[in-house]
């Protein structure tokens, strides 16, 4: 009789394919057979009346990121990656952000040196490219892509990180020449800062007023502008943390033209409004995040693009500030004009069970697809699969159980990150994640961290199959 780690029984897997009764036995850290029968094992955990999915992978979280202006990011490696777990979530991929003159082996290394230790869940790196200067582009990319960090993002605003189009389409070739997966925020900063100037000088400051700001149109043109700018080098493009139908339209458009353009949304599109921001006092700072949540018509385009496919990822696009402090949302004080107040919200430990409750559990999606939005699609986009984002035999067994029925309410008090606030404060959910297994270890229990700082791996990313394009190469 074989002899496992640990046995999985009587729990109803669902993959971003099947869903179907097996026990799951765990040797090593991996899943080794699925079936009946299978054995006996060290520790057998009883999964009758629960639901065995893949643990998240969070493919877009922002955790002990060096920023320019004096804010500091509230969770390091530890926190986030103790909140996910806690979530449900088995893998995290938070940003190694180059400044702008750094070299960006600099920035990898010392990202390496925050998450050192720390991490309770594996974790990657995607960079963020602020400089692509000649060597950054020739030496420094290729040679970090080969070496596991295949994947990054480019910006089209904020003063500090964006990129003008040439750069763009610079990064863009390097990317189809060397197999890396661009990720772009598609917002037109020029737009945003021309209403900026005009709200402020009409005395418009609140934090309601950054929503009006950063208008959906000028996320619709950037999105357009940088998938024609994909279309133009022939390289794959993820538009990420996508608001809304303007921007949906021209994802969906892409697709229709058989360009390899992908998209990922979050939790803020689907149960936050631009009313969240409208708040008494500076509470409206709490929900500031770009591009901002904006009406119900919106929520409404964003479910049915999770439902259709245009959607390949869901992620927290966790970016954590204490509200509550002068390093967070109240660096300039609580009185701070929108554009002053720090970009971001957190949402770790909270993605799976939003989408959970009002995406399954409501019949807006079905398990299946919940699977690969949350964590077989962002494996595969960012090559982690099949080691990451499915379970089946030589996958780690990254295992999340869920209890479908239990209720919940969110309280930031029983969250695990350390913010002092949740935008989904008081949300009722239906479902949660009652044991998290990372690599065939316990990493959290009925919500409650159970694993240790340190254990959490660094993962090579594959150059992605999703990455590669379409045809031959261009003739220019
Ligand atoms: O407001 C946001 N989304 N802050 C995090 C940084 C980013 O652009 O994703
Ligand atoms: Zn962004
Ligand atoms: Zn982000």
């Amino acid at each position: 009789m074989q002899h496992f780690d640990t046995l999985i029984k009587n729990g109803l897997i669902i993959t971003a394919a099947d869903r179907y009764m097996a026990d799951i036995a765990i040797r090593d850290g991996r899943i080794v057979a699925m079936g009946q029968a299978l054995g006996e094992a060290n520790e057998v955990i009883d999964a009758d009346g629960l639901w065995v999915m893949p643990g998240g992978v969070d493919a877009h979280c922002h955790l002990d990121q060096p920023l320019n202006d004096g804010a500091v990011m509230a969770d390091d490696f530890f926190t986030g990656t103790r909140s996910a777990a806690c979530g449900g979530t088995t893998t995290v991929i938070p940003f190694a952000a180059q400044q702008k003159g750094q070299s960006l082996y600099a920035a990898v290394e010392d990202y390496h040196r925050r998450s050192e230790g720390k991490a309770m869940v594996d974790y990657a790196f995607h960079m963020i490219v602020t400089d692509p200067t000649e060597v950054v582009l020739k030496e420094e990319l290729p040679a970090l892509i080969e070496k596991g960090y295949s994947s990054f993002k480019i910006y089209l605003t904020y003063d500090d990180l964006k990129l003008n189009d040439r750069e763009v389409l610079e990064v863009l070739a390097m990317a189809r020449r060397e197999g890396g997966m661009v990720m772009i925020h598609a917002e037109n900063a020029d737009c945003i800062a021309y209403i900026t100037e005009l709200l402020e000088s009409q005395g418009q400051t609140k934090p309601y007023y950054h929503g009006v700001a950063h208008s959906a149109i000028a996320e619709r043109e950037a999105t357009h502008r940088a998938i024609s700018l994909a279309e133009l080098i022939d390289v794959p493009l993820l538009i990420v943390h996508v608001s809304g139908p303007d921007a949906i339209e021209q994802i969906r458009w892409a697709q229709n033209r058989g360009l390899r353009v992908y998209g990922e949304t979050c939790p803020q599109y689907l149960v936050l409004t631009l009313d969240d921001l409208d708040q008494a006092g500076f509470e409206g700072a709490k929900y500031v995040c770009s591009p901002p949540p904006r009406d119900a018509a919106a929520q409404e385009a964003v479910w049915q693009a999770l439902e259709s496919g245009v959607f390949q990822v869901f992620s927290s696009d966790h970016a954590p500030f204490r509200y509550d402090d002068a390093k967070g949302k109240k660096l300039h004080g609580e009185c701070a004009d929108f554009q002053h107040i720090p970009n971001g919200i957190p949402g770790l430990e909270t993605r799976l069970s939003i989408l959970f409750s009002e995406g399954v559990i409501k019949q807006r999606i079905d398990a299946t697809r919940f699977v690969a939005l949350t964590a077989t699609q962002p494996a595969k986009i960012y090559g982690l699969y099949p080691r990451k984002g499915t379970i089946a035999i030589g996958s780690d067994a990254d295992l999340t159980l869920w209890d479908p029925n239990a209720r919940t309410t969110i309280r930031n008090s029983e969250l695990h990150h350390a913010v002092d606030y949740t935008p989904y404060e008081g949300l009722e959910l239906t479902g949660k994640p009652v044991l998290t297994m990372c690599r065939g270890q316990v990493v959290s229990r009925n919500g409650q961290p159970a694993g240790e700082a340190g254990y959490g791996l660094f993962l090579k990313c594959d150059k992605p199959q999703p990455a590669r394009p379409r045809g031959a190469a261009k003739g220019f």
